[in-house]
């Protein structure tokens, strides 16, 4: 193989397989208003190779093994995976969102270039402020492509620049989702291989909990409606 500087001239060694990787650091243009994240290009007498950061934005309520499929893919792809845990005020969750961070930090702690936060707000404004050029969601199921299709639209038309890039986790994980973990553990069923086993111990906690209580009204003669209200109303 003969190595060869940009322009075209032979490099010192003949013959010699030396690779040689030059860095340039692009920064945003000042006369392009659109989305342009400065990200530096390695590239090498082999060619050109970009660094690619992305997010996984979802609400992750609570993390399964499906998104860990997902992460763990996504990781593989990009230099640099956010996992982005959106914080919606008007959701009822499970689970608290710095429960979620720190379950989400511990199923990706092996995983070097993977990294949590949260956010509130538009996705593709989280995105610019990170510096991210892709958002990473997961198709189970063709059911989930409308949804999917009309949110990256949506998120292209807010930011041009930002590209959804779609992956597909195992065939096994196809019908798993947050809701149906939440609905199945609180109604007995078990949840072992749908979530990590920290998650699953999570979970239970949080169930039993809420049992201990519901009984606590039930035995005092409040209907579980009653229990709520008043349980609302202590929060507030
Ligand atoms: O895990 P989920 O609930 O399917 O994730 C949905 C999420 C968080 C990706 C989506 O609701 C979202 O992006 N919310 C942030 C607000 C926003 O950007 N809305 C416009 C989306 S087109």
């Amino acid at each position: 193989m003969v190595n060869r500087w940009r322009d075209g001239r032979r490099l010192p060694g003949g013959d010699a397989r030396l690779s040689i990787t030059y860095i340039t650091l692009r920064l945003p243009s000042p006369l392009t208003p659109a989305y342009n994240p400065p990200f530096l290009d390695l590239s090498s007498t082999e060619g050109p190779v970009k660094r690619i950061k992305a997010i996984y934005p979802g609400s992750f309520d609570p993390p399964t093994n499906g998104h860990l499929d997902l992460i763990e893919r996504g990781s593989k792809i990009f230099d640099e995976l956010v996992v982005a845990i959106l914080r919606n005020p008007e959701k009822d969750p499970l689970f608290s969102v710095a429960d979620r961070r720190k379950m989400l930090e511990a199923m990706t702690s092996g995983l070097d270039n993977v990294s949590v936060d949260t956010f509130d707000g538009l996705t593709v404004d989280y995105a610019l402020r990170v510096e991210a050029r892709a958002i990473l969601r997961g198709i189970r199921a063709i059911s989930d492509y409308e949804y999917e299709l009309q949110m990256a639209l949506m998120n292209r038309k807010l930011q041009p620049g930002l590209e959804t890039v779609f992956m597909m986790p195992a065939e096994k994980y196809s019908y798993l989702s947050s809701r149906l973990v939440r609905e199945v553990a609180q109604l007995g069923g078990s949840i072992e291989c749908l979530v990590p086993d920290l998650v699953e111990q999570k979970v239970r906690e949080k169930i039993d909990v809420a049992h201990k209580f519901t009984n606590r009204e039930q035995s005092a003669g409040k209907t579980p409606s009653e229990g709520k209200s008043k349980s609302r109303k202590k929060k507030l």
